[in-house]
């Protein structure tokens, strides 16, 4: 038996540990808050948004978004590597052998662009999945540009079902314009009537973006037909899917991410039980409204894992029950029936602040389970920087995999949490750390609303 259970007792002051792939990759400078500190209803309408004072000057637009009534299915879209969805092919050919839609023009492209500031991982993929759609909806090819990393994206992710490549040959200088719609609350509340032709009219459109817009654009009457496919799921429900149409691991990422599978679910009956806490908001322009968790709300979540943790002191059973249902490995005839048997649990605990990490490994001791890659120091100069940019950008992606493969899993005010989740694919198991410090089972439909954020 663990003496170092208890963790609040042990906690020191977490020191957060920023560095160039946590501030790159982990903020979402972009990111709008809803006003108010607490957590809303889960049903609440958002019925107004503070915009990002720099970039937005409509304060308090409204925004028409409630939460989706269409039905809710359970997709089945947890695994990288076996993307669940239909192909999605450039057919001009219905299944009726019908022309559905024009043929793709080959030579105008719809292409995300992060040049300059776009934003973390989370508000990237939120720009990529949004851009894949307009080019879906405009017939263009389509093409995703990272150039901030200083190894290729193709190092990390592949295309799955839809390329995203774009050919060597195109020029991006001639006939190319960049449309930035970074924070832009004109453009998320456009999506209701938008005709993205009319706005993006460069033969090469590069574009950035960082919201969630799939609730209202699902209501777009002028491509009805073409968004008849996102129209009984949820916001989340169509991210995890085009996430998964777009992408799947490339080596360097699925090595990584299988090593740590291997110990972090040695057998399928394994329990993994994670969370993820950001503390910092690693924002100059955010700093007066950006909301924070403390250190406290760490503490929350841990004491909470150690609750699910037949090994723990602080183990209840009757939170455990609630939170995993039983399986058979776990279970043996000893008391508490169903979650004896320690082994089994294995913990994943990850964050902006690499002491609190520390701190969660010192919890859970052997079966805390640790990725590779390294957090960055800002100030770290020299050869290794770039290497070091790349296995960052690794750890990130290999995360958020992993948090989204979690039997129980805790999110946080972040949209690497949030992704994480919607690709998870269940509310199964999925509880929220609240800014209120409150921790409470929730749904992935609702975590916007939760966090009080567009994006
Ligand atoms: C997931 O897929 C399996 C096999 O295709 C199917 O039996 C199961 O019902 C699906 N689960 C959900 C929640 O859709
Ligand atoms: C469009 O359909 C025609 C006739 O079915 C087919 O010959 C052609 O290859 C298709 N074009 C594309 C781009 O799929
Ligand atoms: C968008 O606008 C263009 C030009 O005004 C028009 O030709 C096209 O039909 C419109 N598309 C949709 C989907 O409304
Ligand atoms: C792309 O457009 C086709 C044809 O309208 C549609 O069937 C398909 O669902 C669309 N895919 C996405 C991801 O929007
Ligand atoms: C166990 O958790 C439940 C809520 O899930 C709580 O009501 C109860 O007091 C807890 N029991 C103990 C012994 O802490
Ligand atoms: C659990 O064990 C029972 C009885 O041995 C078996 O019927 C059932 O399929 C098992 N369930 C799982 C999830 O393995």
């Amino acid at each position: 038996m663990r003496t170092s259970l208890y963790y609040m007792k042990r906690a020191s002051r977490p020191v957060i540990v920023l560095s160039a792939v946590t501030v790159i990759y982990y903020t979402q400078w972009w990111t709008l808050l809803l006003p108010g500190q607490n957590a809303a209803p889960p049903l609440a309408p958002i019925d107004s948004v503070t915009a990002l004072r720099h970039m937005v000057s409509s304060h308090n637009a409204v925004i028409e978004g409630k939460p989706s009534q269409g039905a809710y299915n359970e997709d089945n879209v947890t695994a990288l590597s076996k993307p669940s969805q239909g192909t999605h092919k450039e057919d001009n050919v219905t299944a009726g052998g019908k022309p559905s839609h024009p043929p793709l023009a080959t030579d105008r492209y719809m292409i995300y662009d992060c040049k300059g500031a776009c934003g973390g991982w989370a508000d990237r993929l939120k720009g990529i999945a949004i851009a894949y759609v307009i080019a879906n909806l405009t017939h263009r090819r389509f093409g995703i540009r990272i150039n901030d990393i200083p190894c290729p994206l193709r190092e990390f992710l592949l295309p799955a079902e839809v390329p995203w490549d774009l050919p060597d040959s195109l020029d991006l200088k001639s006939d190319a314009k960049m449309y930035n719609r970074l924070g832009s609350v004109a453009f998320y509340n456009s999506m209701p009537s938008v005709n993205f032709s009319e706005i993006f009219t460069a033969r090469v459109t590069l574009f950035k973006a960082n919201l969630d817009y799939f609730d209202l654009l699902k209501k777009n009457a002028r491509y009805e037909r073409q968004l008849q496919w996102m129209r009984p799921l949820t916001n989340d429900q169509i991210f995890a899917r085009i996430f998964h149409q777009l992408f799947r691991p490339a080596p360097r990422v699925d090595r990584a991410l299988q090593s740590a599978l291997a110990s972090a679910k040695p057998s399928p009956d394994d329990r993994l039980l994670c969370g993820h806490v950001r503390f910092a908001s690693n924002s100059e322009m955010l700093r007066d409204t950006m909301r924070r968790h403390t250190r406290d709300h760490g503490h929350t979540v841990l004491r909470f894992l150690q609750s699910l943790d037949p090994a723990s002191p602080l183990f209840n059973v009757t939170t455990a029950t609630a939170a995993l249902p039983p399986s058979n490995a776990t279970a043996t005839a000893a008391l508490p029936p169903s979650y004896a048997k320690a082994d089994n649990y294995r913990f994943f605990v990850t964050s902006d602040s690499k002491v609190y990490i520390d701190q969660a490994g010192e919890v859970f001791g052997a079966r805390f389970v640790r990725t590779s890659g390294q957090f960055v120091h800002v100030d770290r100069k020299g050869g290794q920087r770039g290497q070091e940019v790349c296995e960052g950008f690794t750890k990130v992606l290999v995360d958020q995999q992993l948090l989204a493969r979690c039997d129980v899993l805790v999110v946080s005010m972040s949209g690497l949490s949030r992704q994480a989740a919607y690709i998870r694919g269940t509310d199964s198991g999925l509880y929220c750390i609240l800014m209120t410090g409150q921790l409470i089972q929730c749904q992935r439909r609702h975590l916007r609303q939760l966090y009080h954020v567009i994006g």
